[in-house]
């Protein structure tokens, strides 16, 4: 299983910038409380913790298999049009799963799975480019959207769309279609009732968007390019089964042994000293896409006005993406000798899938013999230690193996750690009211209909 390793975020090791063990203590007993608030919420269907119980019962999954079976042979592309929760999943999946040119290999070579394309921005050169370089006759288009009404997501599916209808005809077009969308309303709703779509996926009412990646928003496009998804659920249950707490035989020590909490812990104890910037830096560049999935699942969960309590907090940790060992040539500088206001996590990998021995050279040179695998694994270490000797708090997730059952496990680690975090720190991890607030100005500006109050607020502040 993955591991996190906590010891250089301690005092004994950074002094006065890391916890003490009594810091931690005071939490034993509170932790069961903390653990137990977040199952009896994950009973209560109201409210959005529906994702703890994704790998248990994943009622789409048999549906999306059937689906690719059928469709695999047919089509030789997959465009995925979604933003923010319902992109940055598939995003971090596909990069860790897939290999790194996985769309310029041949259909034989993807065993016949499907090219990947993400269009997660509105950018219109972007647009473009994918107009003229997908063979639309070739390609499927799943489009994501919890609400089924985000203006990003719809204005280029109308654009795809419409250039489907151009090249296939309306009566096929259906046939490219999928959409994944909440179980009830919105826009793409009402076009899988008028028959709009071939297949259609819901996301349950009470999985929100960066939580939604193991339901159908992250696990239609990874089975299309040939991601395990069974085993990819198999890894994130076993997560959750580590981190269940056994109430028959309390003992203290469970808190230390569930990574996912001691991960909140850390961060938010280490908050109240001053570092507010957590920077996930992977040592792996198939993991990089999970640091950017997590830079959301981080700063929309924990970035809020208030507190449960109505207070004004203005609270929130500021994640940020690195990567190892490119940015300890960029960032790490600012990291070990710039403000006291970091804690940094390492995403490190046992073993890789490849070892690249570095060659002999016409000339000597110490590098030769050596492999990439040791330099990489050289850098990791000095990078950790030059941290933790200037008193830089630093811990590490460690992955055996990147397959699906580690990132399962990571990706499951990371959304209850998301969740003790918002109990540790008394506000609500699963709600945006900014990001909505975000939606509904632009709903208005476009003149969408019932939105005209925001349009007034708009006016007030120019
Ligand atoms: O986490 C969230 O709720 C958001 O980031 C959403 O995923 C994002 O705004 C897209 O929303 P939707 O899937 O409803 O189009």
């Amino acid at each position: 299983m993955i591991t996190l390793n906590y010891t250089n975020c301690l005092s004994e090791k950074v002094q006065h910038h890391g916890v003490t063990k009594q810091e931690l203590t005071t939490w034993e007993k509170k932790f069961v409380d903390i653990h137990r608030k977040i199952v009896q919420k994950s009973q209560n269907e109201s409210l959005m913790l529906g994702w703890v119980k994704l790998p248990y019962e994943n009622p789409e999954v048999e549906k999306i298999l059937k689906m690719v079976h059928q469709v695999k042979p047919k089509f030789d592309t997959l465009l995925v049009l979604g933003i923010g929760g319902s992109a940055l999943g598939n995003i971090a999946l596909q990069t860790a799963l897939r290999d790194k040119f996985w769309n310029s290999l041949s259909k034989q070579q993807r065993k016949g799975f499907l090219k990947l394309y993400v269009f997660d921005n509105i950018d219109p050169d972007t647009a473009k480019s994918l107009l003229q370089h997908i063979d639309i006759k070739k390609t499927l288009i799943n489009v994501i959207s919890k609400a089924g009404d985000t203006a990003e997501t719809l204005s280029t599916f109308f654009i795809f769309y419409s250039h489907l209808v151009k090249k296939v005809g309306k009566t096929n077009a259906k046939k490219h279609i999928i959409i994944t969308t909440g179980p009830k309303t919105g826009f793409l709703r009402d076009l899988v009732n008028k028959g709009y779509s071939q297949y259609d996926f819901t996301i349950p009412e009470n999985v929100g968007g960066r939580f939604s990646v193991l339901s159908p928003v992250g696990l239609v496009s990874a089975a299309l390019s040939g991601i395990n998804i069974k085993s990819l659920l198999a890894g994130a249950k076993n997560m959750a089964e580590y981190c269940k707490v056994n109430t028959e035989k309390l003992t203290l020590v469970q808190m230390y042994e569930n990574p996912a909490f001691m991960f909140a812990l850390i961060n938010y104890l280490l908050y109240q000293k001053g570092k507010h910037i957590c920077v996930m830096m992977p040592y792996s560049d198939r993991l990089y896409g999970i640091a950017d999935w997590f830079r959301q699942l981080w700063a929309e969960s924990l970035g809020k006005e208030k507190d449960n309590d109505g207070n004004i907090v203005n609270f929130g940790p500021t994640p940020v993406k690195s990567l190892g060992v490119t940015d300890q040539h960029s960032q790490l500088q600012l990291y070990r000798e710039g403000p006291y206001d970091k804690i940094i996590v390492i995403l490190s990998v046992e073993k890789f899938s490849s070892t690249i021995k570095i060659p002999k050279f016409p000339e000597e040179h110490y590098l030769c013999g050596h492999t990439l695998n040791e330099l990489f694994k050289s850098e990791e270490k000095a990078t950790v230690v030059s941290l933790t000797q200037a008193n830089r708090p630093n811990l590490t997730i460690t992955l055996p193996k990147i397959d699906e059952e580690s990132v399962g496990e990571l990706i499951y680690m990371l959304e209850l750690a998301t969740a003790y975090a918002g109990e540790l720190f008394n506000i609500d991890a699963f709600n945006q009211p900014g990001v909505v607030l975000g939606k509904n100005y632009t709903y208005a500006l476009l003149g969408r209909k019932g939105y005209e109050k925001y349009l007034k607020e708009l006016s007030l502040l120019e």
